[in-house]
């Protein structure tokens, strides 16, 4: 034959021990023993001996591709390895380095607010319950005493949402007084509840008004449950709320929903802020959700209504509402 198997295999070896890398040792195995080798094709040329000495050169040649096989698996472990380690060395980690600081975010203060008042309304017993913001005319104004022609529809400038033929009409609830009705529709006393949302008024924005804000409504009903317990829960919240002392007051007000209707300021370095309307609530209200009408031996009781934004404003001295709405970080960040 003219092909010397030995010769091959000697080459083989010692090409495949010098191999310095594995892109290398690649185009080795490819040459010795890949289809198109020499080993190859020696064994196939094989067929063309005697049987005799066919047998004895196949086997000859088959431990050779064996031997070879065997020293390349060996090169080859012995370079990943190699290659391996070099890796790391070459991307380890320098703990030396400074870190990469990780953005904190945090809680919207008007978020941080509803938790407050969440979490101190609650300490005293009242369910948080809350209601929809798209809400039905009967809701917002009727069932409160507020009927159509009602001067006070006029004191809340309202997004109507378009009519739709024989439907109740619908409107963004300018205040969240709605769910006093919804609850005692569905509930009978006694109980006290608050229900924080948001609400929407139509009017123009300035450093005190926006279109949307926030509020939490409060209504509890009991038996012999007056204007003085209205004064300590108040005071309770206000003074959990700003994590100090306050001091409020009523005033006579006017809201068609309650009678006697009531402002409820608090003091603030010497001088009274408006912080909700409330009120003991009105007879006309309990017909609309078919209570008997409140008396000394009926289920009575109050309701009030707070603007959380104010409470805010007041709490961390913002000078613009519109800055809760802005979305700006610089501002955020503060909180
Ligand atoms: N709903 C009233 C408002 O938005 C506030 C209020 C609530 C007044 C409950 C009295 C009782 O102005």
């Amino acid at each position: 034959m003219a092909v010397n198997i030995k010769k091959i295999e000697t080459q083989a070896l010692k090409d495949i021990e010098a191999a310095k890398n594995s892109d290398v040792l690649e185009s080795l195995r490819v040459k010795y023993l890949g289809r198109k080798s020499e080993i190859n094709a020696y064994l196939k040329a094989l067929k063309n001996l005697d049987p005799k000495e066919r047998a004895q050169a196949g086997k000859e040649a088959n431990e050779i591709k064996i031997k070879v096989k065997k020293a390349f698996d060996t090169k080859s472990k012995e370079i990943r390895e190699r290659e391996v380690s070099e890796k790391i060395i070459k991307d380890k980690i320098d703990i030396t380095a400074p870190g990469e600081k990780v953005e904190e975010g945090s809680l919207h203060p008007i978020t941080q607010a509803l938790r407050d008042v969440r979490r101190i309304f609650s300490s005293m017993g009242f369910y948080v319950v809350e209601g929809p913001e798209i809400e039905e005319e009967f809701y917002n104004f009727d069932a409160l005493n507020i009927p159509k022609e009602h001067p006070a529809r006029d004191l809340m400038d309202t997004f109507w949402v378009k009519k739709e033929e024989g439907v109740e009409p619908k409107l963004l609830r300018t205040h969240t007084s709605p769910m006093q009705i919804r609850f005692m529709e569905k509930h009978n006393p006694p109980f006290r509840i608050v229900v924080p949302g948001r609400v929407f008024r139509h009017e123009a924005t300035d450093a005190t008004h926006e279109i949307q804000f926030y509020q939490v409504e409060g209504l509890m009903i009991d038996k012999n449950i007056s204007l003085a317990h209205l004064k300590g829960i108040l005071t309770h919240f206000l003074s959990e709320f700003f994590k100090k002392d306050v001091e409020i007051k009523f005033h006579q007000s006017y809201y068609p929903f309650v009678e006697p209707g009531i402002d409820v300021l608090m003091k603030l370095k010497g001088q009274w802020m408006e912080i909700a309307g409330a009120g003991m609530v009105h007879p006309n209200v309990f017909k609309a959700v078919k209570y008997n009408p409140p008396g000394p031996d009926e289920w009575q009781g109050f309701a009030f209504g707070i603007g959380i934004d104010r409470l805010l404003m007041i709490k961390h001295n913002i000078d613009d509402m519109r800055l809760l709405y802005g979305g700006d970080l610089r501002f955020l960040k503060q909180f």
